[in-house]
């Protein structure tokens, strides 16, 4: 089973960003112990600060890979572009968040993946992308 997890601006930062909100460790080093926890899976690991990017990415894995896990970070509160990817391709998308965005600002509390997503996970810190990880598992 392949699996990406596609990370938007900012969140390369993370261990060194908002540590109140976004927690102390890295993506790097939490990612090496997901990818140890779900070893009979192909998990990779793709970050953009660049809108298009993230965009090429979801079209050049969407639609063979078995699932998608998108934190779009604060394009997801703006990007059109991001949305109309996420709808045009066939791998389940899982829309995530280490915050919860609706404890938050109030222009947080708009997404434009969600309409087109199979499921959101927010709120559980770096934890939201394992129980991500587990969505795809329990079909
Ligand atoms: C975020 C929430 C967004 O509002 C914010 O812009 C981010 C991170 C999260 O994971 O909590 O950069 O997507």
């Amino acid at each position: 089973m392949k699996i990406i997890i596609i990370n938007g601006p900012n969140l390369n930062l993370l261990g060194r960003r908002e540590n109140d909100i976004y927690g102390d460790e890295s993506f790097q080093e939490f990612f090496s112990k997901l990818q140890f926890k779900f070893k009979d899976l192909e998990l990779e690991h793709f970050q953009s600060n660049i809108e298009g990017e993230i965009i090429d990415k979801i079209q050049e894995t969407g639609y063979d890979y078995d699932g998608i896990i998108l934190n779009a970070a604060a394009y997801t509160h703006t990007s059109v572009a991001i949305g109309d990817a996420v709808k045009a391709v066939t791998t389940p998308v899982v829309e995530v968040h280490i915050s919860n965005t609706f404890s938050r600002e109030d222009f947080r509390h708009v997404s434009y993946i969600s309409p087109n997503a199979k499921g959101i996970i927010l709120g559980f810190g770096l934890q939201s992308y394992e129980l991500a990880v587990q969505s795809f598992l329990s079909k």
